[in-house]
Order: structure tokens, then C-alpha cells, then sequence
């Protein structure tokens, strides 16, 4: 049947529900399943009214609902094989494992194409962008118009967090990119369960529209990387919508991931008194057995999933870390006002460059199989390559733009082998230390808080804060260099609140004030820390080894969290001296070193506070007053 008779046929058939989907795409895209892909999977009618709306809208040539099985992604991996998106790795080398190149203008999230449309200006704040929800709708339904001609739309149930648990939430995501459906069976839970779910009707459903802009013509040739120029990252907060258009990855097109777990997320915790963070979330172990779990905002790439995973250093024997997120947290207080998080997600979607047996080897055999890398370089022998993995680089291999590289075109042009935000997307239950209770419902209880940004100068290693108010204004101030997780300019310090200024999605001073409220909510208040890894000597090098010895930070700050360690009083907070933190295994780091990490200039600070000023000026109105008594208090005391 032509495709317009469909179209007209598909208007009389109007008023018979999900039966005229099944007719119209009855015939299509199967992928060699027995199953008829087209077959809905969920009976539940706002389910099947809304995709039929969309499919009126978007135009795809088939529609496949997806279920989830091991048999259904074979058929979509294999599909992507001989459409070029996937290359399949050597499979004696990298079992179950692809690989993905992208389109060289779509490598990373696009923050000034991020937009959030609340109804009122004032509730997204000076620090989203934002558009008239009206308007934007306008705008959307002209770029959604026939966006997934001649392509298969695929509806794809998830579910951030375990399925059933009270702390999870539930979204449908319409997309025309295979690419995103296997991606997203790693990172969430995804098909039969969560239609289950989602027909018991006890949940709401967030609807994410995702298209990467590019239908194709009757005859017309793919590309391997379909998308388009233009770009829309949009959420309508108050209904709870997601719209994406133009992009196929990560953070912009894996719409369970930023768009929901954080920007939606971030709303609908606040009018229910949870949290949703861009925060790893792992516990510490210690020789007696005793566990404590922490959670920890640092900006993007800036060592969430390093630290998630860390292995204790020489020194640290029946020390253990164990894994429990390594991006986003779901943090809510129990009926005894604990805090309890869960991670939303079930992979980790990992910066690869930078990732090695030595730094991250926990990462390393996370990834080894049933995984997807995207914008590394392809190696000779069919594995994957990216700089940082081995101290010697492959004699030469295929770039991430497909180009052949080899160490010496590399020193002479500068290019790259991988992107710098080339990424791994790899199932968390591979992890050789996922915690034992990473899917409790219930989620692990929280000790403590750790804001951490990446800065050369001014920030000392680590320092704890007064008191939960004074802990908030640390976190809100922080500062970070950009890094190349988002498209833009690279290695100028920000301010990012959080680690959540790309991920709030209302207005930043009113998320400031929901975190001062919570503790009013909590028989338990945790300790919140402030670390940076990151800090530069004269000659540019790291100060700080970092890694696997960011451990002996991390003790001290559980030390801290239950009231048995040591440290000094400072104008910014309490600090370890040199004698509070553990030092087997490391005799050889000295003294003065330390104290030049730790060291804390009046002349400098003073500038601190006035960059922090520069973000409280715009969010001035919406400041809780704590905010700004936290200032004073400071500014005092330096
Ligand atoms: P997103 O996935 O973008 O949210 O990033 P992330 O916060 O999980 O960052 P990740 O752990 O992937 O680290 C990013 C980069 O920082 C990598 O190149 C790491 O090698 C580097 N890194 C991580 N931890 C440390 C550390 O302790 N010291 C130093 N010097 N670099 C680190
Ligand atoms: C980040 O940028 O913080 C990420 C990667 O975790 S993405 O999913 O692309 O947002
Ligand atoms: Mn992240």
C-alpha cells in the first residue's frame, strides 16, 4: 500500500484506537522476529491515544514496539550492522560488544539548545534557557511534522530505578534511532516489565518524544549517523514532557537520562520533597565490616565514575568500595527522616578516554562485554582504542571521524584517536563491585555529601562544612573548568551549583532553598564535604595523585560523617592536617606537599567570594536568606 492511501486510510480509521495502528504498520519493518513487531504491547488507552497522535504527526513508515528480549536487540544490533551505525567488535575480544561512530557536529550534550519551558519565565531562572511553552509547542509540532518519514518509530517503556520500587518513576520514549533503543536497554530497565507497570495503571507515565530530524525520501540513502543541524532539548516541566529533536547522543537523545532523571526529575522531587542529583552514590567498607554510604555532585567528567569505582590504595587492606550509581541520585527521607538514594539508572554511560586498567580497572571489566562504545578509535584487529588506556598506543587504528591515525600523524597534527568525550555504555550489573543492594527499593542510606569541582588553584583537597546551611552555600558556589562533555568552549572556570547547572530544571535559587528546606525533614543530618582533585602545580601538573588515593580523602570524610576524626577549624570549614589522614602506602607523599594542597590564601578567597557574587546577583530574588547570611559570614571571617 502507498504510503499517502496509508495516511488517508489512517484518518478514517481515526476512532478505532490502536486497531488502525495495527493495520497500518501490520506489513513492516519485523527484522526477521517471529513477533509482529507492530502488535501493541500495552492495552493502556492514554498510552495508545498519545503514539497515535504522534505517529500522525512524525509520519514513520512502521511503528515497533519494543519488548525488551535478548532476541529483539540481536535483531537491532544486526539491523544497525548492515546500515552502518554498527560496526560489531571482534567478538573473541569484545564479546556482545559494538561500535558506534557518530556524526562529527553531534558528540556531546548541546546546553545552549537545552531549553526548559515552564509556564512562567521566572520558574526556569536566569540560568536555563527559555521559551514560551505555547511558542515552543508551535515549533515543535513544525519540526516533528514528518520528522520519522521513512523510518521506524520505536516505542520504548522505561523505567528509571527498579521496577516497583516506590522510588522509581516511569516514561515511554518515541524515537526513530535504534541506536537509542539499545543504548537505553543498558542504562534503564526497559520493555515487558515496564508495560506491566505501566497497564496497572498506578504510575504516571512521562512522555519523551525524541527524532533525530532526518526522514528520508522514498529511495532516499541513510547516513550511519542520521541527524540534523537544528537542535531542540526541551522540557515543559508542569506537564512533565519531553521533547528532543535533532541529535542522537547521549544526554541529548538517552532521554531517561539528563532530560528525565535530572531536568523532570528535578521538578517533581521538589513538589514532592525528594531530591534528584547529578551525584555518584557509592559505600565505603570498612576492616570491620561497618558500611557507609555517601553520595557525590562533581560536574561532568570531572571523576564520578572513577570515584564510584574506586580500589582502595597499598595501605588500605579489607578496605572495600562498593557501587551503587555512578551519575544521578534519587534521594529521598524515610518515614525515620534518613535519607535513603537509589540510582535510577542501570548502566553507566562512562567518558572513555582517560580509562585504563590502571586508573578505572573496575570500569575496564565493566566494559569487556554487552557493551557499546561510540567515538573511540577502531583498532586493526577489531577492538577499541582510546587515549589513556595503554601506556603504548596502537602502531595505528581508525579515529573516531574514520580516519586512519597513527601515534606520528597524531604528534604532528595533534588529532585525537578518540573523541575526548568518547563514551562506553556498559550494563552496571557487570561491575565487579556493584553493591549487593544497588536495586534494594528502598535504596542505601546516606552519610554524608561531597560537591567537588575541577579546579587548577584556590580549592584545597578537601574541607567540611560547618553545618548543613553553610554545606548548601559550598555547593552552590561551586566552581568548575568546562569540560568537553558538553559542546563549547573547554577549561574555563564556571560557576556550577551542584554540579546541576545544565540539569536543574526550575529556577536555580529556589533549588538552593528546596535544599535548605529538606533538612528540616531529617532526624539525620548528613555532613557535606567540598574536594577537588583537580588542583595544578606551577608547571601544570597534577598535585594530587588522585584516583585509587583519593581514598585516604575519603576515609577521613567518613571518619568525619561519624563524629571520630580529627581536624583544624579554617575560615572555609574544618580541614585534615597532615596527621588525620592515613598515609600507609603513601609514605612517600611529603608534608609540604600536602600542606601546599590544602593551603588556604585570604587574597585569593576574597576573589572566590566575589565570583560567587556574580551568580547570586542573578539569582538574587529567589536567594534564600540563608544563602546570603552564609556570604556574610564568610566574607567575615576571611
Ligand atoms: P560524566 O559521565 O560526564 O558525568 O563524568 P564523570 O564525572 O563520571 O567523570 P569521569 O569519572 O568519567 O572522569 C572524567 C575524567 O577525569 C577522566 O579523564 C578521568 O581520567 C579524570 N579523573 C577522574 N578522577 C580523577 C582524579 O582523581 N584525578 C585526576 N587527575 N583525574 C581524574
Ligand atoms: C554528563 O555530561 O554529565 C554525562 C553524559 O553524564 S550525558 O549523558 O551525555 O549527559
Ligand atoms: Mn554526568
Amino acid at each position: 500500500m502507498a504510503r499517502r492511501t496509508q495516511w488517508k486510510l489512517r484518518r478514517k480509521l481515526k476512532f478505532c484506537g490502536h486497531i488502525a495502528i495495527k493495520l497500518l504498520y501490520m506489513s513492516t519493518a519485523t527484522h526477521g522476529l517471529a513477533r509482529d513487531v507492530s502488535q501493541p504491547l500495552s492495552e493502556n488507552k492514554h498510552l495508545l491515544k498519545w503514539i497515535e497522535k504522534m505517529a500522525e504527526l512524525t509520519k514513520p513508515a512502521s511503528i515497533h514496539w519494543v519488548d525488551g528480549s535478548q532476541e529483539e536487540n540481536e535483531a537491532l544490533c544486526a539491523q544497525m550492522v548492515d546500515s552502518g551505525t554498527f560496526i560489531k567488535l571482534n567478538q573473541d575480544l569484545w564479546p556482545g560488544c559494538y561500535y558506534a561512530r557518530s556524526d562529527a557536529s553531534d558528540v556531546a550534550r548541546v546546553e545552549d539548545r537545552t531549553f526548559i519551558c515552564s509556564l512562567s519565565k521566572d520558574n526556569a531562572g536566569p540560568t536555563n534557557n527559555w521559551v514560551n511553552p505555547f511558542e515552543m509547542r508551535k515549533k515543535l509540532k513544525e519540526l516533528f511534522n514528518g520528522c520519522m518519514r521513512g523510518r521506524t518509530m520505536y516505542v520504548l517503556p522505561f523505567s528509571m530505578g527498579p521496577i516497583g520500587s516506590p522510588m522509581s518513576q516511569i516514561g515511554v520514549q518515541l524515537t526513530d534511532s535504534p541506536y537509542v533503543v539499545v543504548n537505553m536497554r543498558i542504562m534503564a530497565r526497559i520493555g515487558m516489565p515496564v508495560y506491566a507497570e505501566i497497564d496497572k495503571d498506578s504510575k504516571r507515565v512521562v512522555p519523551c518524544m525524541h527524532s533525530v530530524g532526518m526522514p528520508l525520501g522514498p529511495g532516499q540513502k541513510d547516513v550511519s549517523w542520521p541527524c540534523n543541524p537544528e537542535k531542540y532539548i526541551v522540557h515543559f516541566p508542569e506537564t512533565r514532557e519531553i521533547w528532543s529533536f535533532g541529535s542522537g547522543y547521549g544526554g541529548n537523545a538517552l532521554l531517561g537520562k539528563k532530560c528525565f532523571a535530572l531536568r523532570i526529575a528535578s521538578n517533581i522531587a521538589r513538589d514532592e520533597g525528594w531530591m534528584a542529583e547529578h551525584m555518584l552514590i557509592l559505600g565505603i567498607e570498612n576492616p570491620k565490616g561497618e558500611k557507609t554510604y555517601i553520595a557525590a555532585a562533581f560536574p561532568s567528567a570531572c571523576g564520578k565514575t572513577n570515584f564510584a569505582m574506586l580500589i582502595p590504595p597499598k595501605g588500605f587492606e579489607g578496605w572495600k568500595i562498593w557501587t551503587v550509581g555512578d551519575d544521578i541520585a534519587w534521594i529521598k527521607p524515610n518515614a525515620n527522616g534518613h535519607l535513603r538514594a537509589i540510582n535510577p539508572e542501570a548502566g553507566f554511560f562512562g567518558v572513555a578516554p582517560g580509562t585504563s586498567a590502571k586508573t578505572n580497572p573496575n570500569a575496564m571489566k565493566t566494559l569487556a562485554r554487552n557493551s557499546i562504545f561510540t567515538n573511540v578509535a577502531l583498532t586493526p584487529d577489531g577492538g577499541v582504542w582510546w587515549e589513556g588506556m595503554t601506556d603504548q598506543p596502537p602502531a595505528e587504528c581508525i579515529d573516531w571521524r574514520g580516519n586512519v591515525w597513527t601515534p606520528q600523524i597524531a604528534a604532528e597534527t595533534g588529532a585525537k584517536a578518540a573523541h575526548p568525550n568518547a563514551r562506553f555504555t556498559a550494563p552496571a550489573s557487570q561491575c565487579p563491585t556493584i553493591d549487593p543492594a544497588w536495586e534494594d527499593p528502598d535504596g542505601v542510606p546516606i552519610s554524608a555529601f561531597i560537591f567537588g569541582g575541577r579546579r587548577a588553584t584556590t580549592m584545597p583537597l578537601v574541607y567540611q562544612a560547618f553545618n548543613w546551611s553553610a554545606g548548601v552555600y559550598i555547593g552552590a558556589t561551586m566552581g568548575s573548568e568546562t569540560t568537553a562533555a558538553a559542546a563549547g568552549a573547554q577549561g574555563q572556570v564556571r560557576r556550577d551549583p551542584m554540579a546541576m547547572l545544565p540539569f536543574c530544571g526550575y529556577h536555580m535559587g529556589d533549588y538552593f532553598r528546596h535544599w535548605i528546606k529538606m533538612q528540616r525533614n531529617l532526624s539525620q543530618t548528613p555532613r557535606i564535604f567540598h574536594v577537588n582533585w583537580f588542583r595544578k602545580d606551577e608547571n601544570g601538573k597534577f598535585v594530587w595523585p588522585g584516583f585509587s588515593e583519593n581514598m585516604r580523602v575519603l576515609k577521613w570524610i567518613v571518619d568525619r560523617a561519624h563524629g571520630r576524626a580529627l581536624g583544624r577549624e579554617t575560615p572555609i570549614g574544618w580541614m585534615p592536617r597532615y596527621e588525620d589522614l592515613e598515609w600507609k602506602g603513601l609514605e612517600a607523599f611529603p608534608r609540604e606537599t600536602f600542606d601546599k594542597l590544602q593551603s588556604f590564601d585570604s587574597a585569593t578567597w576574597k576573589g572566590e567570594v566575589m565570583a560567587h557574587e556574580e551568580l547570586f546577583l542573578q539569582l538574587h530574588d529567589h536567594l534564600p536568606p540563608e544563602m546570603i547570611y552564609e556570604r556574610e559570614l564568610l566574607i567575615c571571617r576571611l
